[in-house]
């Protein structure tokens, strides 16, 4: 969460660090703010809300400069207001910072008492503060070795220094940092799309790490100060589709791009010719496998979800799923002949990356599905599975769900065939339906215009439910999580079975109820459930998919149907619809459908 930029350069920087911070705006959006050197200065603009807001405020003023820092917030310490927008400054230095300081209120009280005054709520202060006091006992970098020591938490920090014109640091606890490299100037950012404007040329923190940015020089040091030396990455310059195009929103885009991620991501991993799936350096035997643990966050933990359902259809393993955020606090038994496969769009999740983390120190086989593949989870895991959809800026999760599904799904049909359990018959029909998926899931985007007229229902209802059963239940469960977070409307998603046992008291005359009923093993049961909400009063919106056999139900209030693929594969498709009821419920409410409130898209604070 939160974005980072700074510039050391010979030339003014504030323009830059502006349009690196529009950049960074999904990465926080409740405030802002820029800080920079001039005649041996601080100067600092701040504001509540927006980059947009920032910028009016700056072009008030002459801030200028040829070293700063610039900062995109998502408050966890203090509320949003100019007051609490990084950077947090002192006489001395301007600090901007990601994570959270658990320990800011000892720290707090221990400054406080040796006289320094701090203006904001934030935990963030501190460091400024902390910082200040150092240095005056000790030089720069043994003041950072002891500072850093002295944090709990997790952090990525950018600090400049009133008497050093074109010293920026840089360190890095449990939060990404990367270091740019340009022509006579250095960058520092929270990550590489943010300074992509500028540079290829990338370095990357681990944790521990903390660097010295001039303009001419860039030095790497341990914890401890000792020097290390840092490979610099060439990216691809290849800065694809990250405008919004003819779009007002990227959530829009973003779902309309579904048919081309699935056919990049097909082409990536199927021979067409051989029809077989090919998942190159997969770095164990194959029978050394014999279960799966998938963790995730979010909307990729639900991609987790139903991946247990395929793992369990198509492979002989054992398959457990957790969200991060518990796993990483269990007392979990690691098993040698488990794959840990952790699944996660930014590759930068707190959590996620924590509970890697948990499993590389005890030696575990760890494999992670990401988009991101500079990120830290692809960086630190054995085997790295992109899902190629391109990047993805609206908070909500789209694009990335179905590709991290489709990941999933040819990992699971892979081990299967080298397995021997699928038949090859049975594999090879598999395969075919995969090559079709990208052209299916481009018919089932036509489902728009109903949507657009069902979504007032939506947007007025104080409630609704989502049920499901087998392969749709974990897509109710997103069903409901993209609407709650885009049109902030209470939503649950259940298994449908699960109604009985209490969730029926909440149906009431005219309540929303999404119920998706594919045609598939569970269709007669999930139709009864149905009939059971419709008897209470809900005004049931079925999903199912298109089929010549008409819908024994009566009552319902609104079908879409969806393309018809295998019963397996049918996830993807109706989720498509659930997308664009979100969006447009959101868009009814006249909601900032890609940056939603108290939201950002890459949470790198637990
Ligand atoms: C989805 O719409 C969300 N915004 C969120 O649940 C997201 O999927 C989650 O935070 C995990 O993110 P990651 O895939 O980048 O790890
Ligand atoms: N904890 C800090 C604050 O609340 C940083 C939050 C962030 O990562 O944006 O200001």
């Amino acid at each position: 969460m939160c974005g980072i930029v700074g510039i050391t350069s010979n030339n003014d920087v504030t323009a830059r660090i502006l349009g690196s911070l529009k950049k960074l705006e999904y990465r926080g959006y409740d405030s802002a703010g820029i800080a920079t050197l001039s005649d041996g200065n601080i100067n600092e603009v701040k504001c509540e809300g927006r980059v947009e807001s920032l910028e009016k405020n700056i072009s008030r003023t002459n801030l200028q400069g040829t070293i700063g820092i610039g900062h995109v917030r998502w408050a966890t310490h203090g509320k949003p207001s100019t007051l609490n927008a990084h950077p947090h400054s002192s006489e001395v230095v301007s600090v901007v910072h990601n994570g959270i300081i658990e320990n800011s209120t000892i720290l707090k009280k221990l400054l406080e008492k040796k006289g320094y005054r701090f203006k904001s709520q934030t935990d963030t202060e501190v460091i400024a503060h902390l910082v200040t006091d150092y240095l005056k006992k000790d030089n720069l970098k043994n003041t950072i070795v002891k500072v850093l020591k002295k944090l709990h938490g997790s952090f990525a920090l950018g600090i400049i220094f009133k008497d050093q014109p074109d010293l920026i640091v840089g360190a890095r606890r449990g939060s990404p940092l990367a270091v740019g490299y340009g022509p006579d100037e250095n960058y520092l950012g929270s990550d590489s799309y943010a300074l992509k404007a500028m540079t290829n040329k990338i370095s990357y923190l681990n944790d521990g790490e903390f660097c010295i940015i001039k303009k001419d020089l860039v030095e790497f040091f341990d914890s401890n100060a000792k020097k290390i030396n840092k490979k610099i990455l060439n990216l691809s310059k290849n800065d694809q589709s990250i405008d919004k195009g003819d779009y007002k929103y990227f959530m829009s885009k973003e779902v309309d791009e579904q048919p081309i991620t699935i056919k990049n991501c097909v082409n990536e991993y199927i021979d067409k010719f051989n029809k077989q799936i090919n998942i190159y350096n997969f770095p164990w035997k194959i029978r050394d496998i014999s279960s799966v643990v998938l963790i995730g966050c979010g909307t990729a933990y639900h991609a987790c979800l139903i991946a247990k359902y395929w793992f369990e259809e198509h492979t002989s393993l054992d398959v457990t799923v957790d969200v991060a955020s518990e796993f990483r606090y269990r007392k979990i038994k690691f098993k040698k002949d488990s794959l840990y496969i952790f699944v996660s769009q930014s590759g930068e999740t707190a959590d996620t990356y924590a509970a890697l983390d948990i499993c590389k120190k005890n030696k575990m086989k760890t494999c992670s599905i990401v988009n991101v593949v500079e990120s830290s989870i692809a960086r630190d895991s054995q085997l790295v599975l992109p899902i190629h959809c391109g990047p993805e800026i609206g908070v909500a999760s789209t694009k990335a769900f179905l590709g991290q599904m489709l990941v999933l799904y040819l990992l699971c049909l892979k081990i299967s065939f080298d397995k021997k359990i699928i038949s090859k018959k049975k594999y090879s029909e598999k395969i075919k339906y995969l090559l079709s998926l990208s052209n299916l899931t481009k018919k089932t985007l036509k489902v728009d215009s109903k949507i657009q007229k069902l979504c007032k229902v939506f947007a007025n209802a104080k409630g609704c439910m989502f049920l499901g059963r087998g392969y749709s239940f974990p897509i109710a469960l997103e069903g409901a999580l993209k609407l709650k977070e885009l049109a902030y409307i209470h939503a649950e998603g259940y298994p449908a079975g699960e109604m009985k046992h209490g969730p029926l008291a909440l149906i009431e005359e005219g309540m929303p109820v999404v119920v998706l009923a594919p045609r598939d093993d569970h269709y007669k049961k999930i139709v009864s459930n149905m009939q059971e909400v419709i008897s209470r009063g809900a005004k049931v919106l079925l999903i199912t998919n298109k089929s010549k056999n008409e819908i024994q139900s009566e009552n319902i209030w609104e079908t879409i149907e969806v393309e018809n693929i295998s019963e397996d594969l049918l996830p993807f498709l109706i989720t498509i619809p659930l997308q664009k009821l979100a969006y447009y419920s959101a868009l009814e409410k006249g909601y900032d459908i890609d940056k939603p409130r108290n939201l950002a898209k890459s949470v790198t604070v637990e």
